[in-house]
């Protein structure tokens, strides 16, 4: 399972791409627009810190003018992803980027028919948003479930399944569970993730008899 991490601020990033654990980033509008920094600016220094795949999402709607954002995204780095919303437009965009050899992210995905569309567009990646659906009293987990399933019976897709709008450390244990390709999730999230209160209080208890032995390793 790949894990990504779901921000543009660039601090974070460096910190969490020292643990060796993270596959690749994602970023949004909204997410940009909290960093207050320049797009292309962003996505060139994330793209040079992390070599996976970097997720920079176009702005517009229409048709032309998202694959001539997809594409200028493109030219930035090798390792861009350009992340297309689930409409019929994006993914038009979809399928002319992936046919030229661009990986392409399809996002705000709601439903098991949107991954599909996604896949016969030549998606790399399909985001399924976990978090808003459970937001608005569905299950979220059920979706990914659904398309992990839908998408095994076809090994001709190639799409990713990438969990986002994640919130919480047990979404991560159940998409992982549900065999997700990938993880998207806000670096607290992965911070959380370390955590046990039984490791803290274990380590505590080696630390004190380890002192009372007067011994040292090195
Ligand atoms: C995915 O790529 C999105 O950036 C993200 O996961 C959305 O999460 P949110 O619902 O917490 O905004």
């Amino acid at each position: 399972m790949k894990f990504f991490i779901d921000t543009a601020e660039v601090p974070e990033i460096r910190e969490l791409a020292a643990t060796g654990l993270v596959d690749g980033v994602t970023t949004n509008p909204t997410l940009i627009a909290k960093s207050g920094r320049k797009i292309l600016d962003v996505i060139a220094e994330i793209c040079d810190i992390v070599p996976g795949p970097i997720s920079a999402e176009v702005a517009a709607t229409d048709f032309d003018t998202m694959l001539e954002e997809g594409r200028k995204l493109a030219r930035l780095r090798p390792n861009v992803a350009v992340k297309v919303p689930l409409t019929p437009a994006g993914l038009k965009v979809c399928k002319v980027l992936s046919d030229d050899g661009v990986k392409v992210n399809v996002t705000l995905c709601f439903s098991a028919n949107q991954a599909i569309l996604a896949a016969k567009a030549g998606a790399s990646f399909i985001s399924p948003f976990v978090g808003r659906l459970d937001d608005i009293g569905q299950d979220g987990m059920e979706l990914i479930a659904d398309i992990v399933g839908i998408y095994r019976e076809y090994p001709a897709f190639r799409t990713e399944v990438l969990a986002a709008s994640i919130r919480h450390p047990m979404h991560v244990t159940e998409a992982a569970r549900l065999g997700a390709h990938v993880v998207t999730m806000p670096p607290s999230v992965l911070r959380q993730m370390y955590s046990h209160p039984l490791t803290d209080k274990g380590l505590a208890a080696f630390m004190s008899d380890w002192a009372k032995t007067g011994q040292s390793i090195l």
